[in-house]
């Protein structure tokens, strides 16, 4: 992982993974540090965030080291024209890690290709988003005591859903069965289906919310109105599937709600004080997650 960037949830093995996992878990243990003392990472975010840039941050600062970037495209020299290529050639002068986030599909890609220093893809379009798929996995290990064999339900937009992709790809790894529930102009791509037929795993598509008594990890999704070229089809698909709170009812005692979050309408809010509802847990364990990304790809 040293000096290596983290485009996409399959750069890593499953010995990497777990390592990330592992270390995660010493950094939940002792969080405060002073490894990245004289490092500086940038944060450059082109698109806007709330957790993953906040969390990166709180990352870094309890480690000690330094953060510069933007948090809108606007105030950069973007805004005068110059080119993402550019722009990550001299951020690189200033800095030793590049944390980014895009709208475009590829960009990571494209970035690490021409930066000397490592990047991480703070999610691209909605391609892949692989920090917080291993704060997803790391969710789901700490509740679920395993990542093996489990019935993980995936709810809302997983056409656009970069969390969705990139958690379908990494979870394919430990023998799951997926559900997927979705409006059908919102339904998983032929090319993940291709991933799953190609690995043998099962999986199966409904458009009502069903057979939730099964599942281990119900992972929700917001339709995201920024995905949407025509306003009408988000209207249309926007608040099909609201999770409420005596859907519950009859489901597992190990089950947990997973959102990446933001939220909208598509859980109520009177889940929030089931104990099966674990969507805020999860956007703190993303703190001690990318504790660990930074440390592995800096190698400290
Ligand atoms: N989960 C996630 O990516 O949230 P933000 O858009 O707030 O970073």
């Amino acid at each position: 992982m040293k000096n290596k960037s983290l485009i996409s949830i399959t750069d890593y093995s499953i010995e990497e993974i777990f390592e990330i996992l592992d270390s995660a878990e010493e950094f939940e243990k002792n969080p405060v540090q002073n490894s990245l003392n004289g490092k500086v990472i940038s944060t450059l975010f082109f698109e806007p965030s709330t957790r993953t840039r906040l969390s990166f941050e709180s990352a870094i600062n309890k480690l000690g080291g330094k953060i510069i970037g933007f948090t809108d495209a606007s105030s950069s020299s973007v805004k005068k024209g110059e080119s993402l290529k550019d722009t990550i050639l001299t951020v690189a002068n200033y800095s030793d890690l590049i944390v980014m986030r895009h709208p475009l599909e590829g960009s990571a890609r494209y970035a690490s290709e021409v930066s000397p220093v490592p990047v991480v893809n703070a999610g691209d379009g909605a391609n892949q988003h692989p920090t917080q798929t291993l704060l997803d996995l790391y969710s789901i290990r700490k509740t679920q005591g395993t990542l093996d064999n489990l019935n993980v339900f995936m709810v809302g937009d997983l056409k656009y859903g970069r969390t969705v992709h990139s958690l379908l790809q990494a979870m394919s790894n430990f023998n799951p069965v997926f559900h997927f529930i979705s409006h059908k102009k919102l339904r998983i791509p032929d090319e993940y289906k291709l991933f799953l037929n190609d690995r043998n795993i099962k999986y199966y598509e409904y458009e009502e919310f069903v057979n939730l008594e099964k599942a281990d990890i119900i992972y929700m999704t917001r339709v995201q109105k920024e995905r949407f070229a025509d306003p009408i089809e988000y209207e249309k698909t926007k608040d099909v599937y609201i999770l409420k709170n005596k859907m519950l009812d009859e489901t597992k005692e190990n089950l947990r709600i997973l959102h990446p979050l933001p939220r909208v309408n598509e859980i109520q809010t009177d889940v929030d004080k089931n104990p099966k509802a674990y969507y805020f847990q999860q956007a703190k364990n993303g703190v001690y997650v990318r504790q660990a990304i930074i440390t592995k790809i800096l190698g400290i």
